[in-house]
């Protein structure tokens, strides 16, 4: 009996020392641990032996199964992290994967453009709320309450005293009553109005306001400071004419339009901002002498501007978030 138990043990130690993988292994499991394999048959062997022999022979043969289920289980365990740091393996011929980069939003690139046009000419970036009080938005720039000129801007109103702004000139109440001439700035933002939505409106939009205050600013500083503007984002031979207008807040006013041909089509001016002289009436109530100072100012749709530039026809497309739409630029 100890003869066949050392035979079995040996040859199982031989046969698991040439075992490279699973299926080897798989083999070995059967051939010696399986309900017929080498160490049930020794079990069997064992139980027809005389019961003298039992005892050293039951002990024997139980240790001699367990320290080769031990190195068996042993070796499982190395083959199976083998094939698991395998599958980790990282394989260098497959093509990378690309990483996709963001871009910035069409408007805020209109945005940048047309700012970096006004500091070359000495405007600096100011901002402000657009959380707005009824008398920034309006009273100081000269619209009387009950004036019809109010209802040019339809009004998200927060409470009686406060307002989503309607434009970006409240803006420039704060910076006169901040500052002193001279002064030079423009002022992106976005502006609110409870109009309709369509292809041409949306409830909220952006605006870039300028404001130059100085003594001896005039009418013509104005137009060369806008036909430079102009001709910086459509191309010197932008055409352009300047119509005039009525804003409260400025006398005189005028709009820019800009000549809009799109191919194939029939041409037409589409107007692109508002302009004018500072109201002395303004200028007062922001404490500054219209005896001593006289200014300009503008206002711009940001939206309005990207349309032309780019040849868009709905204005929903810039809030859409549409990827297809926003990766082109
Ligand atoms: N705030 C005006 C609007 O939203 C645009 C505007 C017109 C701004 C004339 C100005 C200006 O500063 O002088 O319709």
């Amino acid at each position: 009996m100890e003869q066949k138990i050392s035979e079995v043990a040996g040859s199982f130690k031989a046969e698991l020392n040439n075992v490279k993988d699973e299926t080897g292994l798989e083999a070995i499991r059967i051939k010696y641990f399986s309900r017929n394999g080498l160490f049930s048959k020794l079990f069997e062997d064992f139980k027809n032996l005389p019961k003298d022999q039992k005892p050293k022979y039951g002990k024997l043969l139980n240790k001699t199964k367990a320290e080769a289920q031990k190195e068996f289980d042993l070796l499982k365990n190395k083959i199976n992290s083998r094939k698991k740091q395998s599958q980790k393996f990282v394989d260098l011929s497959l093509p990378g994967r690309k990483k996709t980069v963001g871009s910035q939003h069409l408007i805020s690139q209109t945005i940048k453009k047309i700012s970096s046009v006004f500091k070359g000419l000495g405007f600096s970036v100011y901002t402000g709320p657009e959380i707005e009080s009824d008398e920034n938005n309006f009273e100081a720039l000269n619209f009387p309450p009950d004036h019809p000129a109010r209802d040019m801007q339809d009004t998200f109103f927060i409470n009686d005293n406060f307002l989503l702004r309607t434009h970006t000139s409240p803006v420039q109440i704060r910076l006169m009553r901040e500052t002193n001439p001279p002064i030079r700035a423009i002022i992106p933002g976005k502006v609110y109005r409870n109009e309709a939505i369509s292809a041409k409106s949306y409830c909220l939009f952006h605006q870039i306001e300028g404001l130059y205050v100085d003594t001896n600013v005039t009418f013509a500083e104005l137009k060369s400071t806008l036909v430079y503007f102009a001709k910086n984002i459509y191309g010197n031979d932008v055409k352009y004419r300047f119509r005039s207008s009525f804003f409260p807040f400025t006398e005189p006013s005028a709009e820019v339009d800009v000549w809009w041909q799109p191919p194939g089509k029939e041409g037409k001016w589409l107007e692109i901002l508002g302009c004018g002289m500072v109201d002395p009436n303004v200028l007062q109530n922001v404490g500054i002498d219209p005896e001593k100072y006289t200014g300009y100012a503008f206002g711009m749709g940001v939206e309005r501007i990207a349309m032309l530039k780019y040849g868009l026809s709905d204005i929903r497309i810039l809030f859409d978030n549409d990827k297809r739409f926003l990766t082109q630029f």
